[in-house]
């Protein structure tokens, strides 16, 4: 371990003595007391954070702590987690019934196959098309899970009560509030249909919980009491099972991984429960969700075409409100613009726009001009998070 080496700490509190028997093992200018020692009782502590990514040797030190000094065995890995959930699945739900919303993403199909794996036909799932997914989602996710792993799949086509309920709305909060409440309408109206459900599964990770402090650890940790699906679970008396609760998204992967999920599917990038609706700005119509589609389709191709689609957090089209002159052969033209928004990330909360190959882009914005009917325009995206937000509403 080098003597120096850059930490993240910040903090109001520090301490001002030592107490007996312990040394300073660290220190930085303003903080005499960053890390403490009891060699004798093999007490330690610190002032920062070791397990961020910019406490360089964060982890070194975690791993010095966990097997020199508490002598633990490294014996978890994703195939005993995952015996251990199915077991812990199998005891809290017996034969009773769990239901449980798809989305398409990573994380409700990890959560939805590892509790298949523990109950099998007992796990009812309920799979939304808003009518405001990507191209082909509903496909792929029947591919995948569907049929491959024989899961009860309930796919409900909401698509027009979707659109029908945001027929001239153009406020993104109303937007959202709208989506949110018809899901929350129609997933109750199918799940009522489920006759002795108990449970709801929910693919919730660790990173939504932890500002919750919630006190995890007994063998029922993997059932909570909580509820964030609109008042769902309360309504209808459901327990919630989350089986991810205690995972990043990266272990999140590779669990998928080690269940035999295809790796397409492990390796989706993010899409938000309101889908295209928060990439259209202004009104939401069935011509404009096709338009932002066929760009969307384009874009991903050429990002794995490109062999970054791993490497970005998320990439995707958005629909933007303003129509602009252009001229195609020796005609003039007014029509739609679409903005390319391409970030790495590692969990959201700050995201930095990607530097994607300047022939990518003009590769894309030929494409989607070409190829998309109504589109004559092309910009790229260039804000960070902060001060811009992932999606554009
Ligand atoms: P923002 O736009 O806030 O997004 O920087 C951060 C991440 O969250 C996703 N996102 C959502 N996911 N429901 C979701 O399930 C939502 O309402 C929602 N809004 C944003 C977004 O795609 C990004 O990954």
């Amino acid at each position: 371990m080098p003597s120096e080496f850059q930490c993240w700490m910040s903090h109001g509190d520090s301490a001002g003595t030592l107490p007996e028997g312990f040394e300073v093992t660290a220190a930085t200018e303003n903080t005499p007391i960053a890390a403490v020692a009891h060699p004798e009782k093999q007490f330690y502590g610190l002032q920062f954070h070791p397990e961020v990514e910019h406490s360089i040797n964060g982890s070194l030190m975690i791993k010095h702590f966990l097997f020199d000094v508490c002598n633990c065995e490294k014996n978890w890995t994703m195939d005993s987690f995952s015996e251990g959930a199915v077991e812990q699945i199998k005891d809290a739900v017996k034969d009773k019934k769990v239901i449980m919303g798809l989305s398409g993403g990573v994380d409700s199909s990890v959560a939805a196959t590892l509790i298949h794996k523990a109950i099998g036909k007992n796990l009812h799932c309920i799979f939304v098309d808003n009518g405001l997914l990507r191209h082909n989602e509903k496909t792929q996710l029947e591919k995948r899970l569907g049929n491959n792993l024989d899961m009860n799949i309930r796919f409900v086509d909401a698509a027009q009560t979707f659109l029908d309920a945001l027929k001239g709305v153009t406020d993104p909060e109303t937007k959202r509030k709208i989506i949110g409440n018809e899901f929350i309408k129609v997933f109750e109206a199918e799940a009522r249909k489920i006759p002795g459900a108990a449970f709801l599964g929910q693919g919730t990770l660790y990173p939504d919980i932890i500002e919750s402090k919630s006190a995890f650890g007994g063998p029922t940790s993997i059932i909570k009491s909580h509820h964030n699906v609109g008042g769902l679970p309360e309504k209808m008396q459901l327990k919630l099972i989350e089986p991810l609760q205690l995972l990043f998204k990266d272990e999140v992967r590779k669990l998928g991984l080690a269940l035999g999920i295809h790796e397409d599917l492990v390796w989706r990038q993010p899409f938000p429960g309101p889908g295209l609706a928060i990439r259209i700005m202004g009104e939401i119509t069935a011509k404009r969700l096709d338009i932002l589609r066929q760009t969307d389709v384009i874009l991903l191709e050429e990002i794995r075409n490109a062999g970054l689609y791993r490497k970005l957090w998320q990439s995707f089209a958005v629909l933007l409100p303003i129509k602009s002159v252009g001229v195609m052969g020796d005609k003039r033209t007014f029509a739609h613009c679409v903005a390319i928004r391409a970030v790495t990330s590692n969990d959201a909360m700050t995201a930095d726009w990607a530097r994607l190959p300047h022939d990518l882009l003009g590769k894309i914005s030929n494409r989607m001009i070409n190829e998309v009917e109504d589109i004559n325009r092309v910009v790229y995206d260039i804000t960070s998070k902060p001060p811009g937000t992932i999606e554009w509403e």
